[in-house]
């Protein structure tokens, strides 16, 4: 069984092994008495069947045992259900919200998450609420399942004897991006899990619309890079042309702009880019102005890293070149912007070049040009990208140059 780190838990696990046990034995005895009769009682050894009429002894044996399993085998279910249907007086309180297809947990101080993390050794009272469909959220490792059914708050409560990061799946069939809805259970000593609670959602230096992003789940569905799956992709949100099919069904192109991603999100069916359904609930007061604002900002951020290696990736440069310093096939991305290098031109003679922005342009549209010393002439060209694009791949790059290639 998967380990179980719940102790109120425990007595579910041996419910589980008690009846089991008794399944098994059931279906031994009943397979040997079979096979005995089968044997004892054929043609030969027992020429003439007996005919037994009214036995009070076995009626009672056949009455009596069965309600004794039984009522045992719902005793040990009943105690370990109450186990974990009893919340601890004093128990912290976090809030959990299911939606399509993502979750959100909120504390009584009013951080919000998109991982559920507690401290070790404290339980943990969950206020279950789904805003659309019914949910059931699932931690394996407490064997904690309990529904979230829209327009009812349902609760269940947990703890863990142990530190570690689990698993948490929805567990009730809910559309199109179920299988995705999974988040992580993080339990804490007691000291780190203050420090989170206390510090505000972004992480150190990462940007707040960013973390918002993440918090509302909003990749749980769209991704950024071109990859799109149940929504449309995020990446480079206002550098891309998008045609949107307009209310009255009339198409349009246009350059996603603040106003469009507001109205997108709180009221995602009223214009919605071409080839996708009106699938996105919509975002009310859980989401305020400023936060909405935050994440626009963001997402309309201009030479955003994430965009040149999303790119970077989409293209297949990642196949060859790291970004971890490790030379592959190519020279690695890390440190490569402002590097001066030894290379070679076309026609074999050798020069020092410096990885400026000129330099890395033409290394993209045409490797062959210029050839690092120590790598063979084997980078395929790309002569077919636009402007916009190399220009993100070289902010990439920029990003991961060494100290002072900046
Ligand atoms: Cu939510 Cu399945």
């Amino acid at each position: 069984m998967y380990p179980q780190i719940f102790s109120a838990a425990k007595e579910v696990d041996q419910a589980f092994l008690i009846i089991l046990g008794f399944a098994v034995f059931i279906l031994v005895a009943v397979t040997v008495a079979m096979l005995y009769f089968l044997w004892r009682y054929d043609h030969k050894r027992n020429p003439h069947a007996t005919d037994i009429k009214g036995s009070v002894w076995l009626e009672i044996i056949w009455t009596v045992l069965p309600t004794i399993i039984v009522l045992g085998l719902f005793w040990t279910g009943w105690t370990s259900f109450k186990a974990m249907r009893t919340i601890p007086e004093g128990a912290m309180t976090v809030s959990v919200e299911g939606r399509m297809w993502s979750w959100r947990f909120t504390y009584e101080n009013g951080r919000t998450s998109n991982e559920l993390v507690i401290p070790v050794n404290t339980p943990v009272r969950l206020a279950l609420a789904s805003r659309d469909v019914i949910h059931s959220f699932y931690v394996p490792a407490m064997r904690v399942k309990w529904d979230l059914v829209p327009g009812m708050e349902t609760d269940a409560w947990l703890q863990s004897d142990t530190l570690g990061d689990y698993d948490i799946f929805c567990a009730e069939y809910c559309g199109l991006k179920h299988a995705d809805m999974i988040t992580l259970l993080r339990v804490l000593d007691q000291e780190e899990f203050d420090a989170w609670l206390a510090e505000g959602g972004a992480e150190e230096g990462e940007d707040v619309g960013l973390a918002l992003l993440k918090e509302f789940g909003c990749f749980d569905c769209h991704s950024m890079d071109l990859s799109e799956d149940a929504a449309p992709s995020l990446l480079d949100l206002g550098g891309r042309e998008q045609t949107v099919v307009l209310p009255d069904g009339t198409e349009k192109t246009i350059r996603p702009d603040a106003d469009f991603i507001r109205q997108s999100v709180r009221e995602p069916g009223a214009t919605l880019v071409k080839g996708w359904g009106d699938e996105m609930p919509p975002y009310g007061d859980e989401l305020s102005d400023a936060q909405l604002d935050a994440m626009i900002a963001y997402l309309l951020k201009p030479d955003r890293p994430d965009k040149g290696q999303a790119l970077a990736d989409e293209l297949g440069c990642l196949g060859c070149h790291t970004t971890d310093g490790t030379d592959d096939v190519g020279p690695s991305f890390l440190g490569l912007y402002g590097s001066e290098r030894k290379g070679k031109t076309a026609d074999g003679k050798p020069y020092d070049l410096k990885a400026d922005d000129a330099y890395l342009r033409r290394a993209i549209v045409e490797p062959s040009a210029n050839v690092p010393e120590g790598f063979d002439d084997a980078m395929p060209i790309y002569d077919d990208l636009d402007q916009a694009t190399l220009d993100q791949l070289l902010g990439y790059l920029k990003s991961l140059a060494g100290e002072g290639g900046q």
